[in-house]
């Protein structure tokens, strides 16, 4: 929701009261004045685990490259010593198929990666990401029936993956189809498998964003015709976005996810409002890549860019942010000025 009117009107006091720059002057006291900050904890890192990691159309931006599971373990152990303490893993199956079925393969990269990953380190925080689009060989996140995508004949294929990763040990499952009624049905599929400590990080609005790219070259998961329009959200709908959030709350979700997440902050802000469920943000491959290619150019400070934007998406009110930049910003020094 945009915020109302202002609560207060300044009253103009004259040149000697009116001086905001007073608190501004020193690092230490701007310091002591910062209303927000955005802590290494609170970052999550989407890793991309790969049977056959060579295979051709591997990214070339470096957080979005395959690794095998000894690697992603690797990378996960890196990461921690640097202070993000979540990842968020994608698979990329050896084959794919009309169903998906790589996806809840328990020999899969996926699960092999959670097992892997809790057995080096139990304390790390392990989601997993619950999609058809990396396991199908035409790209879409659910099945098809002729040219359309068959909702209701996904949903168990979807409650059968979140359970095969659950059973691997992931602490969270994170479903990303854009299905109706996909959290009801996974929530149902771990509860009847006894996982009910298992959590679920709902990608509650996702929007059919241009900002995928990179991610879809990295996954392999590009729709081999039409787009994702018909599941995923209109990006001119804010009120349609709530909706959505409201309908996986009410099924179940523990968390709740807005993604893309800059061109979003307005749908951040008002699921803020909105929910008292914590709210997950995704700074997507795209919205990383711009940011690369442009300091690559020259044209803006990496670094201090990429906090900035961090730090817009948490003012806009998510307590958790998957970035691409956690580990490149963990591994800095916290209190830069
Ligand atoms: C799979 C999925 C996508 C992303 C996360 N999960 C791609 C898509 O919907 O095409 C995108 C993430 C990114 O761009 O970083 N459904």
């Amino acid at each position: 929701m945009l915020p109302a009117a202002p609560r207060e009107v300044p009253r103009v006091l004259g040149r000697s009261a009116d001086r905001p720059r007073r608190l501004r002057s020193l690092a230490s006291l701007r310091e002591l004045v910062a209303e927000s900050a955005v802590r290494r904890s609170q970052l999550v890192a989407p890793l991309f685990v790969a049977d056959d990691p060579d295979r051709p159309g591997a990214a070339t931006l470096r957080p979005l490259r395959r690794r095998t599971v000894d690697a992603t373990a690797r990378e996960a152990a890196r990461l921690r010593r640097s202070g993000v303490r979540a990842v968020l893993l994608f698979g990329i199956p050896e084959r794919k198929d009309a169903q998906g079925s790589s996806a809840w393969d328990p020999h899969g990269p996926v699960p092999r990666a959670i097992r892997a990953l809790k057995e080096t380190d139990p304390a790390l925080t392990v989601i997993a990401d619950v999609c058809l689009c990396e396991y199908t060989d035409h790209g879409h996140c659910g099945v098809l029936r002729g040219a359309r995508i068959d909702n209701d004949r996904t949903l168990p294929l979807l409650g059968r993956t979140a359970r095969a990763y659950a059973d691997a040990g992931a602490d969270l499952v994170a479903p990303s189809a854009m299905m109706d009624h996909q959290v009801a049905t996974i929530r149902e599929s771990l509860d009847g498998s006894g996982h009910e400590d298992v959590a679920i990080l709902a990608y509650a609005a996702k929007f059919a964003s241009s900002f995928y790219g990179p991610f879809r070259d990295a996954a392999g998961s590009a729709p081999s015709f039409g787009d994702r329009r018909s599941y995923q959200l209109d990006p001119r709908n804010r009120r349609e976005a709530l909706r959505e959030l409201a309908l996986d709350a009410a099924e179940g979700a523990d968390i709740l996810m807005v993604k893309p997440a800059l061109p979003y902050l307005d749908v951040i802000a008002a699921a803020r409002e909105r929910f008292d469920l914590p709210i997950a943000a995704y700074q997507v491959s795209g919205e990383y890549a711009m940011i690369k290619a442009a300091a690559a150019r020259g044209w803006l400070d990496e670094t201090a860019a990429a906090r900035e934007t961090l730090g817009a998406i948490q003012r806009a009110g998510a307590s958790l942010i998957v970035s691409y930049f956690a580990g490149e910003l963990a591994a800095e020094r916290q209190d830069r000025p």
